[in-house]
């Protein structure tokens, strides 16, 4: 080998490269494979040597570096090109055709619907990005918008291509899917943990989720953990019209597309579906919850939108969970923060996947009236993925038809607040009861303050649900605005804590909880809006809010019908957020709460309105931004980040290695096409004149 020069050694290292990555596609994808394992291990073993020998040409998606690299300390965080939104999901049939009902009525010009059906496959999803067919970096889903950088994890996995080979490959795409662990090796996997004294995962989607998080790469590598992708994002994709042709585009270049998958034209042919694979689903080699269903053609995807937290256009049918019965002993009743009374059974301990289980919840009154409740009744609990568990049924009494028979002891719903003892309420068209004592109702007052420390509202971190119960105890908290009052010597020996735990606030505490409340002034608005805890106005919608209003006084003069036009605002937002504003209590508080120095409109920094009105596409790549910080940039001058090019762009921003077919339809509708240093010069005139 040493004889080889150096031009022959780089010939043979791609020849190798490309023939390794065919045969892996082959094997781990296509489940075909052309070759023998030691065919197989001769090759990788040449391609080894002569990276060894000829370590210039090194390249972490060699097919070499399955086997994992390095340790990492920690993950990276990093933002997703576009966020990652999960979909609504619905164990109900109706709910299913209500949905396709929907949806072609918000789309009366389409004769006829296709719907692409899927499985729902039952792991931990992940994003994979891909710069001119090579891969670039994996990362999970984290909050939506940054997740946690998993490449060296992912990297190990075979059937996740590292060079991608066909035609019209995009120049940059993301592709989402599923890191899976199939059954064999999961049993495999933990028969292992167990000989080894280790505590055996409870079920796949644990050992998927647990594996991918690992900080050791080649210990990721040993896990025979899969990955099936099932959606393609990006700004290139406009060669293919359909979702479905975009899948089997994906395979032919390399990536583990499954093949259980169908066109749908009616709800009947959705149904069929998923009947074939509610019963199915016991042969597969691996766990699916349900059924995933999405609109076949992308163009109306954009005409359906997303709420904040899920696309119209597309929906998950879940398979019925696990479930136990017991005996119930009692319901109880919790007070949430927003005086929403949620009932909960308690009843006999009964194992329920993996844990002893002892209480669950009932939903609401009407939940209750219908399944028609007695102390003894034999309860049907059931469990799914990590929600808590819920009574879904009731066994029938045996002497329930008896007339004769002594009746049971039936339980009914409470008129009143467990409590504070207010009346309850029922808002129309709402399912729930709620306690209207907004402003005096110890739970929901405790619960809003839980709300308005927690780290993504106020971040005030020191204080914890002890300390602010002792402080509500003691008369120091009234409304939010008296955080903002305290001296440290209101904390000074404040003792919080249950019997036998108690912990007594000293001085130095007692500074460090101040500086806390103080240094949680610089919350931009976006939180303090979050923090006041408005029913339904979320962490994605009080920013959707304070970007679209600027300040709290423009959202306060929003009318319902001037709320519901934004997009992703529905009406239950709307109708909120008008009946919090119109309590004088909460303008009043908001006042007190501005005049302790908390921000209630968008700081300078945080927004500057240079782009506003102006849409941008971006396109290739660039050396002065990341594309990340492009989009920042543009959303941080109120530009709009667009993602394919239409008559509404206004500019397109060209980096290095721009698509042709972009390039010819930004020309044809006359776009004017930008680089990076006009980009610059825009937002930044001055710092950009030197270019
Ligand atoms: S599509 C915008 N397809 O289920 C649409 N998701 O609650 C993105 N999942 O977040 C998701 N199988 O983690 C899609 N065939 C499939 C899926 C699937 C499993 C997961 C995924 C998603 C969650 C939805």
């Amino acid at each position: 080998m040493t004889s080889l020069r150096f031009n022959q050694a780089k010939e043979r290292i791609d020849e190798l490269r490309k023939q390794l990555n065919r045969y892996n596609y082959e094997y781990y994808v296509l489940d075909n494979p052309t070759i023998g394992d030691m065919q197989f291990d001769l090759l990788m073993k040449e391609l080894e040597s002569l990276e060894a020998e000829f370590p210039e040409f090194d390249d972490v998606n060699s097919p070499t570096k399955r086997v994992g690299g390095q340790p990492n300390k920690s993950f990276v965080q990093r933002e997703h090109t576009f966020p990652m939104l999960s979909l609504a999901n619905t164990y109900s049939r109706e709910e299913i055709a209500d949905f396709v009902a929907r949806a072609e009525k918000a789309l009366p010009q389409e004769s006829e619907l296709e719907w692409v059906c899927e499985l729902k496959y039952d792991g931990v999803a992940i994003s994979l990005l891909y710069e001119n067919g090579r891969f670039v970096r994996a990362l999970t889903r984290g909050n939506g918008i940054v997740g946690d950088d998993v490449s060296d994890n992912i990297r190990t996995i075979k059937s996740v291509p590292l060079q991608l080979y066909g035609d019209n490959i995009p120049e940059r795409f993301e592709i989402r899917g599923e890191v899976i662990y199939p059954h064999k090796a999961f049993e495999e996997f933990n028969q292992k943990r167990i000989e080894n004294g280790e505590e055996p995962f409870a079920n796949c989607r644990n050992a998927a989720s647990g594996s991918i998080k690992l900080m050791n790469p080649q210990e990721v590598a040993q896990r025979k953990i899969e990955c099936f992708l099932y959606f393609l994002m990006g700004d290139d994709l406009s060669e293919w019209s359909n979702h479905y042709d975009r899948l089997q585009a994906a395979r032919s270049w390399g990536f583990n597309v499954p093949r259980y998958m169908a066109v749908a034209r009616n709800i009947d042919e959705i149904m069929s579906f998923i009947d074939e694979w509610d019963t199915e689903r016991e042969n597969l080699p691996f766990d699916i919850d349900g059924i995933v269903i999405k609109l076949n053609k992308v163009k109306l995807w954009d005409t359906l939108g997303t709420t904040a937290k899920s696309p119209r256009w597309a929906t998950a049918f879940k398979f019925k969970a696990e479930q136990a019965e017991s005996r119930l002993l009692s319901i109880e009743y919790q007070v949430g923060r927003t005086g929403v009374i949620t009932p909960v059974a308690v009843f006999e301990p009964v194992w329920l996947g993996g844990t002893w289980v002892r209480r669950a919840s009932v939903h609401n009154a009407e939940q209750m009236q219908r399944l028609d409740l007695c102390q003894g009744d034999i309860v049907i609990i059931e469990k799914g993925g990590e929600i808590i568990p819920k009574i879904v049924g009731k066994k029938q009494r045996e002497n329930e038809s008896d007339k004769s028979a002594t009746p049971c002891k039936r339980i009914d719903f409470i008129s009143h607040c467990p409590v504070c003892g207010a009346k309850l309420v029922r808002q129309e068209g709402e399912a729930g009861h709620y306690c209207p004592n907004y402003n005096h109702c110890p739970p929901q007052i405790f619960g809003r303050f839980q709300h308005f420390i927690s780290k993504k509202a106020m971040n005030i971190e020191t204080l914890g649900d002890e300390k602010i119960k002792a402080m509500l105890d003691q008369g120091l908290l009234k409304d939010f605005s008296s955080l903002y009052d305290l001296t440290a010597s209101d904390l000074e020996g404040l003792t919080s804590g249950e019997e036998g735990s108690k912990t007594t606030i000293r001085a130095k505490g007692a500074n460090n909880i101040i500086n806390a409340i103080e240094k949680s002034k610089q919350a931009g608005f976006e939180r303090v809006l979050y923090a006041l805890g408005i029913r339904y106005v979320g962490e994605v919608t009080a920013k959707k809010l304070a970007r679209y209003y600027k300040n709290i006084d423009a959202l306060k003069a929003a009318s319902f019908n001037q709320l519901v036009e934004i997009d992703e605002i529905g009406e239950s937002i709307a109708e909120s957020l008008v009946n919090y504003f119109a309590n004088s209590e909460n303008t009043a508080l908001i006042d007190r709460l501005r005049a302790r120095g908390l921000k209630f409109e968008m700081q300078e920094e945080e927004l500057s309105s240079t782009l506003e009105g102006l849409s941008f596409v971006i396109s290739g790549t660039f050396t002065l931004f990341s594309r990340d910080e492009l989009k920042k940039q543009i959303e941080k001058h109120s530009g709009r980040v667009i993602s394919s090019i239409s008559s509404k762009v206004d500019y397109v921003i060209c980096g290095d290695n721009m698509g042709p077919q972009k390039k010819k339809k930004a020309e044809e509708l006359g776009i004017k096409m930008i680089d990076q240093y006009e980009f610059a010069r825009m937002i930044d005139p001055e710092k950009a004149s030197d270019k």
